[in-house]
């Protein structure tokens, strides 16, 4: 199927599949980049997810098994099958957040918004997952929303400071 057939239908509007061929032409189709080409579809698409749509047209367009289209979404922890939020919020759960305080930075994330990880705020606004080091080590306990870090979060204060500048 070529990338004009898909188009127009459901969530893979002709803007979107623009969209993403013009992703997949930035990395010359080339497979050994497909978790950068996911991740930059990823964030074209509203909750930032990537709908089964959007993962038959990578697999029609790259010639790849669906079923690896699949495997790296389940194995990367920055991509999601499922519809997440406008803003995404990251809390890392590798060894330094944790001895920083990432259950304190958690526990007030989820006092502020009401949501644990894996969960969106009922306006699909944020979504709260765990992830491995983001490399903001040196500012733990950090949290990474759509990819922009903010760090030394050692109060509740200082977390709703963030949430607020995302509305
Ligand atoms: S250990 Fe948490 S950002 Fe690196």
């Amino acid at each position: 199927m070529n990338s004009t057939e898909t188009k127009g239908f459901g969530i893979l509007t002709k803007d979107l599949a623009t969209k993403i061929d013009t992703i997949i032409n930035y990395y010359q189709s080339d497979s050994t980049k497909l978790v950068g080409i996911l991740l930059d579809i990823q964030d074209v698409i509203p909750k930032q997810y990537i709908p089964r749509e959007v993962a038959s047209y990578v697999s029609e367009r790259m010639n790849i098994p669906l079923s690896k289209i699949y495997d790296v979404i389940s194995f990367y922890a920055a991509l999601s099958d499922v519809p997440r939020a406008d803003y995404v919020i990251q809390l890392c759960d590798s060894v330094v957040c944790k001895v920083t305080g990432n259950t304190d930075l958690r526990d007030a994330i989820s006092s502020i918004l009401g949501i644990n990880e894996g969960e969106a705020t009922a306006d699909g606004k944020y979504w709260l997952e765990y992830t491995p080091c983001f490399g903001a080590c040196d500012v733990s306990p950090a949290i990474r929303i759509n990819g922009k870090v903010h760090g030394y979060l050692t109060s509740k204060d200082s977390v709703k400071a963030v949430l607020d500048q995302y509305q």
